[in-house]
């Protein structure tokens, strides 16, 4: 919605921009998951929609905007340790504009240590204030002060022109916000508030949207996918969603992350066999594969309960592709529950995924568990871990080596500009020579080779 605040900040930023020729310029800078990456994206949205243009050097940037992260202290740690680098900038710059804004705005006592120790900040604002973004500017400009705005829970006000985004021909879209699930490591529940379900009627809009603006794939992000719909006033489950997103034309392809392991029914499993569109690549996040650490985890499963789910979903989804988190060293595990662990991890032989060592986080109930583990030991199974994972990993991607499968071309590899790389249905990263107008296109691509983190192949066919 265009308000009158949004139209002066445009007129001043056009002011600026017939004074020196060039626009005033946004940096974000964006820690955490996808969540975070998908609200940047918003952020980014807002800025450019009040004249502001995006640019990665900071030096040339007027309002710097740091989107924050803290599932792991070392998240928290990079941010602190990026915030003091900003702070002769600001002495040189005052009209620079620095905010914060992502998980660590939403506690209290990281907002009073911000306000203490860092009063080069001018904004912060919580995860569920995006929208209110151009009148923040608008008022620090106005009244040259700090402005700080905090809501707990999500209060849904989306609009689905406001939150175009995506890379390449993918785009991503939250079917929900929050999580109750209170798994006894995770600062998530404490900082993204409650479970909240977008309407399927706005969720379809924005679907239909997206394939009209040329999107072919989309992603769809919330911490449990699989317990979407249950809070609505008319209740829907994830597989109606999944069904009903099915039928917009335009879309060729649906992700969908994360799925709890707790709230994973047939059903699901029986539709994403059957769905022409539905990726089959599953994230199925374990944790451990001891009883007694997913039982102080709270995570409401067992190894057992867990096995058979995933010998469920080989049995009914050809082509499936498993990826999980997993951590280490969590309060109490001795090496009988690491053991566990690792036997989990050879059974189920994942295709990706992301290890973790155990993190405290402030608030949380393991926070206060007796029996905390060493740094060695921790470490010492982590590599162990990664030794177990990433054999995994290799084994997963040379079963495609002779293979020719579709992906859709993402961008230029990272490593190699002469490459460009893409995702198959299942998830697998794939790199191969070609021209950059392929990006955002469909192609067929011979695998050749591979390691534990990439297939390397030759374009076979360009498809439409
Ligand atoms: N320490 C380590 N890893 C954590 N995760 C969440 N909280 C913590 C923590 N305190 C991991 C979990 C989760 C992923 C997003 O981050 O594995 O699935
Ligand atoms: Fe954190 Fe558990 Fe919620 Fe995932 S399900 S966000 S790990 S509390």
């Amino acid at each position: 919605m265009r308000t009158a605040r949004k139209t002066e900040l445009n007129n001043w930023n056009q002011e600026f921009k017939n004074i020196n020729h060039k626009n005033r310029k946004y940096l974000i800078k964006t820690y955490g998951c996808q969540m975070n990456v998908h609200d940047s994206e918003r952020i980014a949205f807002l800025l450019e929609d009040i004249g502001y243009e995006s640019t990665e050097n900071q030096n040339e940037a007027d309002i710097i905007l740091y989107n924050t992260c803290m599932i792991r202290e070392n998240a928290e740690v990079k941010v602190y340790g990026h915030l003091g680098q900003l702070k002769p900038l600001k002495k040189e710059r005052p009209d620079l504009i620095i905010g914060l804004c992502g998980c660590m705005m939403q506690l209290n006592d990281i907002r009073n240590t911000i306000k203490k120790k860092h009063s080069h900040v001018d904004l912060i604002f919580g995860t569920n204030n995006i929208n209110e973004l151009p009148d923040m500017i608008y008022k620090h400009l106005r009244d040259n002060q700090f402005i700080e705005s905090i809501e707990q829970n999500m209060k849904i006000v989306e609009d689905a022109k406001e939150v175009i985004h995506g890379e390449a021909a993918r785009a991503y879209i939250n079917i929900m916000y929050g999580c109750e699930n209170f798994c006894t490591y995770c600062v998530v529940p404490y900082v993204r508030g409650k479970e909240t379900s977008r309407e399927p009627i706005e969720i379809l809009k924005e679907v239909q949207y997206l394939a009209d603006q040329g999107f072919t794939e989309i992603m769809l992000l919330g911490q449990n996918v699989n317990s979407y719909g249950q809070s609505l006033t008319n209740p829907i489950t994830f597989t109606d969603l999944l069904k009903q997103i099915e039928k917009v034309e335009g879309i060729k392809r649906i992700r969908f992350m994360t799925s709890h392991p707790k709230d994973c029914p047939q059903e699901l499993i029986d539709w994403i066999a059957a769905s022409k569109k539905l990726s089959t690549h599953i994230h199925l996040p374990v944790q451990s594969g001891s009883n007694k650490i997913l039982k102080k985890m709270n995570r409401k499963y067992t190894r057992e309960y867990y096995l058979d789910l995933v010998r469920r979903m080989k049995e009914k989804i050809p082509n499936l592709s498993l990826s999980t988190d997993i951590i280490v060293g969590f309060p109490g595990e001795t090496e009988e529950d690491f053991q566990d662990t690792l036997k989990l991890v050879d059974e189920v032989g994942y295709d990706q995924g992301f290890m973790f060592i155990y993190s405290e986080r402030p608030g949380t109930v393991a926070q206060k568990m007796p029996e905390k583990i060493s740094r060695d030991i921790q470490l010492n199974r982590f590599q162990l871990l990664l030794d177990h994972m990433y054999d995994s990993f290799k084994k997963k991607n040379e079963a495609y080596i002779g293979k020719t499968v579709e992906i859709l071309v993402e961008s230029v590899s990272k490593n190699n500009p002469d490459r460009l790389s893409g995702r198959t249905d299942t998830f697998k990263l794939v790199h191969f020579l070609g021209e950059k107008n392929l990006i955002g296109k469909y192609v067929q691509i011979k695998i050749l080779s591979a390691n534990s983190f990439s297939l390397f192949g030759e374009l076979v066919e360009r498809l439409e």
